[in-house]
C-alpha cells in the first residue's frame, strides 16, 4: 500500500534528483486570466514562462498542484472521474526534451527504485499527425529505445493526443499519454492498446511537448523556447499502485466516504444509489472546501467560482437528503476535508474557520426551500401525469419558466433541476431558463456564459468554432432526420461540441454520416456566416430556429451561414441554409472549421439525442 503522502514525495524526490525545483502549488483560482473560472492544470500558472518569461526557480520545475475542472461534473459518481484532483507536474523551459522526459517517465514508474510497476502493463499513445503538425516520431523512437514494442504505441490525432491551455491561443503541442492495464488478467494480450481497446486503459499520465504557438489566426507557429509539461494524476496512479477499483478508495477521499457513513448512519455498499450518492457528495464537498480554503475568500454566490461553489454544496445537500441525512452536514464533511490535506494545503487550515461558517450558511439557506422545491417539483411531475391523463399528450419538458421558478423561489441551480428532470426521464429547457435568469439578473453576456451549460464555456477561438459548428449540425439534422429536430441544449469547450436535441430514436450509422458530410460539405464551401438584427416574429417568419418563441426580447439577431446566391443544384449535396436566432459569436467563414467528426451519439431522456463532436 502507497499513501498519497508517500507518492507526492516520491514524485518530488525523483524529479530533485534530476535537476529540478519544487515550486508551491498555485491557488485554484487563476491570477490575470479571465478565460477560466479554476486552474485546471499544473501548467496553468507557468504559462508566461512557458512563452519564454524567465522563472526564478531556473528552467526545471517540479510540483503538485490542486485542480479544479467541472467539465465532467455530471459524471461525478462513477469510478473515476472528479472535480477537484490533485495533478503532479514536471516541467522543462526550454531545457531537456522528448527523449529525456520520457526516459525519465519510464524510470520513475517501472525502475524498482521507484515506484516499481510492471512494464507489460503499460501502454502509450503518441500524436499520429495531420495539416498543422507532422506524427511525432520523435516520441515514438523514445519509446521503443526504452523497449516497449511497437503494439504498444497507438498513434492518435488532435482531439486525443495534443495539449493546449483550454484550447485557445498559446504555447500547444503533441503529447505522449501513459495507460495502465486495468482490464482481467495479468497482463494485456499481445495487440491490445488505448487506440483499439480503451475501455481496458486507464491515462495516468501526460507529457505534453509545446513546441507551436497557437497564433489569433489559428496557425501554428514554431515556439522559440520548447518546453516539457507534464502531469501525472495524483488519485489515478494511486487506484494503480494499490490495486484500486476505483479513485474513493484512495486515502484523500477514502475518509471522507467514511464521514458521510457516520454521519448518515448508512452504508456505502448498501446500494448503488448510496455508493453513487456518497461519491457526490465526497467529491463536491471535498472541491468546494478547497475553492474556499484557497486564500481568496469565495463564498458561494451567484457568480463566477461562488456559483460553482454553491451548485457543488446544494447538489451534495441533495444527495444528503436521498441518504436521510435531515440535519446540516457539510460542515462535519469540510472539517474532514481539512485534516486530510492540512499538512500538505496549509491554506485549507489557515482559512478553516472561513469555510466552516459559509458551508453552514450556504446549506442552512438552502435547507430553508428544498423540501419545499421538492414539492414544487413533484406537483409539476402531477401535472404532466393529469395532462397525458387527460389529453393524451406527452409532456418531456420542463419549461425554461417552471425551472426558473425553481431557482428563483427554492435556491435550484439549474444542473439540480437537470439532474432531477433527468432522473424522471424529462429534459428541461434551458434556453428558456438562461433567458429568463438573464431577464431577471440583469448579469453580463460574458458572465452568463461561463455559469450555464447552455452557453460557451468561454469565448476563445476553438469555441468560436464550435459554437458555428453547433449551427451547422442542427441545419443537417433537420436536413437528414426532418424537421421536429429542435435544439434541446448545447455545451461547447475547446475540445468538443455537445449537442442535445429532440428526435425519438437511436440514429443509424448511414444517418451519422449523411449528418458529417453535409457539415463537411458546408465547411469546405467556405461558406460566409452573417448576422441581422430583426424582431422575433420576422425572424420566424423569415424561416429562421429559435426556441424563444413570444418571451424574446423585440430585438434578436439571427446568424445565417450559406450562399443564399448559391445555384439551386449546387445545393443540392449541402444544407439548405443554417438561419438561426442567436447571440454569437461565430467565425466569419466556415473553412476555418477543419473537419467535422461525430465521436458519440446517445441518449439523454426521453425523446431527447445528444452528440459530442469534435473540429480537427
Ligand atoms: N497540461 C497537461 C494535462 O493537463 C499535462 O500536464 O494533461
Amino acid at each position: 500500500m502507497i499513501t498519497s503522502v508517500e507518492l507526492r514525495q516520491k514524485f518530488l524526490d525523483f524529479f530533485v534528483a534530476k535537476g529540478h525545483k519544487i515550486i508551491p502549488s498555485a491557488s485554484l483560482i487563476p491570477e490575470n486570466d479571465p478565460t477560466v473560472l479554476f486552474t485546471t492544470a499544473g501548467m496553468h500558472p507557468l504559462v508566461p514562462y512557458l512563452l519564454g518569461e524567465p522563472h526564478p526557480e531556473g528552467d526545471r520545475l517540479v510540483n503538485t498542484q490542486k485542480c479544479v475542472r467541472t467539465n465532467d461534473i455530471d459524471e461525478v459518481g462513477d469510478d473515476c472521474h472528479g472535480t477537484f484532483f490533485e495533478m503532479l507536474g514536471n516541467w522543462s523551459l526550454g531545457d531537456y526534451w522528448k527523449k529525456e522526459s520520457i526516459a525519465w517517465s519510464w524510470e520513475f514508474l517501472t525502475s524498482p527504485a521507484w515506484l516499481n510497476l510492471d512494464p507489460k502493463k503499460i501502454s502509450v499513445t503518441v500524436f499520429a499527425g495531420d495539416g498543422d503538425a507532422p506524427r511525432d516520431d520523435e516520441s515514438a523512437q523514445a519509446w521503443k529505445e526504452l523497449g516497449l514494442p511497437e503494439s504498444k504505441i497507438a498513434y492518435l490525432p488532435k482531439a486525443d493526443n495534443w495539449w493546449s491551455p483550454a484550447g485557445q491561443t498559446g504555447p500547444c503541442g503533441p503529447d505522449t499519454e501513459i495507460f495502465w492495464w486495468k482490464g482481467e488478467g495479468a497482463h494485456p494480450p499481445e495487440s491490445s492498446n488505448p487506440a483499439n481497446d480503451s475501455k481496458n486503459w486507464l491515462e495516468i499520465w501526460n507529457n505534453v511537448f509545446m513546441q507551436y504557438n497557437k497564433n489569433a489566426a489559428g496557425k501554428f507557429e514554431p515556439l522559440k523556447q520548447k518546453n516539457v509539461d507534464t502531469g501525472m494524476g495524483l488519485e489515478r496512479t494511486l487506484v494503480t499502485l494499490n490495486g484500486f477499483k476505483d479513485v474513493y478508495q484512495v486515502d484523500t477521499l477514502w475518509p471522507i466516504i467514511k464521514k458521510i457513513q457516520d454521519v448518515s448512519g448508512r452504508e456505502y455498499v448498501e446500494s448503488a444509489e448510496t455508493v453513487r450518492s456518497m461519491r457526490i457528495i465526497a467529491d463536491h464537498l471535498r472541491a468546494a472546501t478547497m475553492i474556499m480554503g484557497d486564500d481568496k475568500g469565495i463564498a458561494p454566490s451567484n457568480v463566477d467560482q461562488g456559483y460553482v461553489v454553491r451548485r457543488l454544496i446544494r447538489r451534495a445537500v441533495r444527495h444528503g437528503r436521498l441518504l436521510g441525512i435531515r440535519e446540516n452536514f457539510c460542515s462535519k464533511i469540510a472539517e474532514e476535508v481539512i485534516k486530510i490535506f492540512k499538512a500538505i494545503y496549509p491554506e485549507a487550515l489557515r482559512n478553516r474557520e472561513f469555510i466552516l461558517n459559509e458551508i453552514a450558511a450556504e446549506e442552512s439557506k438552502f435547507r430553508n426551500t428544498i423540501e419545499q422545491g421538492l414539492k414544487e417539483f413533484e406537483k409539476l411531475l402531477d401535472g404532466f401525469r393529469i395532462a397525458l391523463e387527460k389529453t393524451g399528450e406527452r409532456v418531456t419538458e420542463i419549461s425554461g419558466k417552471q425551472a426558473f421558478k425553481l431557482y428563483e423561489s427554492y435556491g435550484f441551480p439549474l444542473e439540480m433541476t437537470l439532474e432531477l428532470a433527468n432522473e424522471n426521464g424529462l429534459s428541461v429547457e434551458v434556453e428558456g431558463f438562461e433567458h429568463a435568469f438573464r431577464a431577471h439578473q440583469d448579469l453580463s453576456r460574458a458572465g452568463a456564459e461561463q455559469k450555464f451549460k447552455g452557453g460557451l464555456a468561454d469565448s476563445g477561438e476553438m469555441s468560436v468554432k464550435y459554437h458555428t459548428a453547433t449551427h451547422l449540425l442542427h441545419a443537417a439534422l433537420r436536413a437528414v432526420l426532418g424537421e421536429h429536430v429542435a435544439q434541446r441544449g448545447s455545451n461547447i469547450t475547446a475540445e468538443r461540441l455537445r449537442f442535445d436535441f429532440s428526435h425519438p430514436e437511436k440514429m443509424t450509422d448511414e444517418q451519422k454520416s449523411r449528418v458529417e458530410e453535409l457539415v463537411n460539405y458546408a465547411i469546405k464551401r467556405d461558406y460566409p456566416v452573417s448576422f441581422a438584427g430583426t424582431t422575433v416574429v420576422e425572424a420566424k417568419a423569415g424561416g429562421a430556429m429559435g426556441l424563444f418563441e413570444d418571451k424574446y426580447g423585440a430585438k434578436v439577431k439571427v446568424y445565417s451561414v450559406g450562399d443564399p446566391n448559391e445555384a439551386p443544384e449546387a445545393r443540392e449535396n449541402s444544407l439548405a441554409f443554417s438561419k438561426e436566432i442567436c447571440g454569437g459569436p461565430h467565425v466569419a467563414n466556415t473553412a476555418v472549421l477543419g473537419k467535422f467528426k461525430i465521436i458519440k451519439e446517445e441518449a439523454v431522456s426521453a425523446g431527447v439525442r445528444r452528440i459530442k463532436a469534435t473540429l480537427s
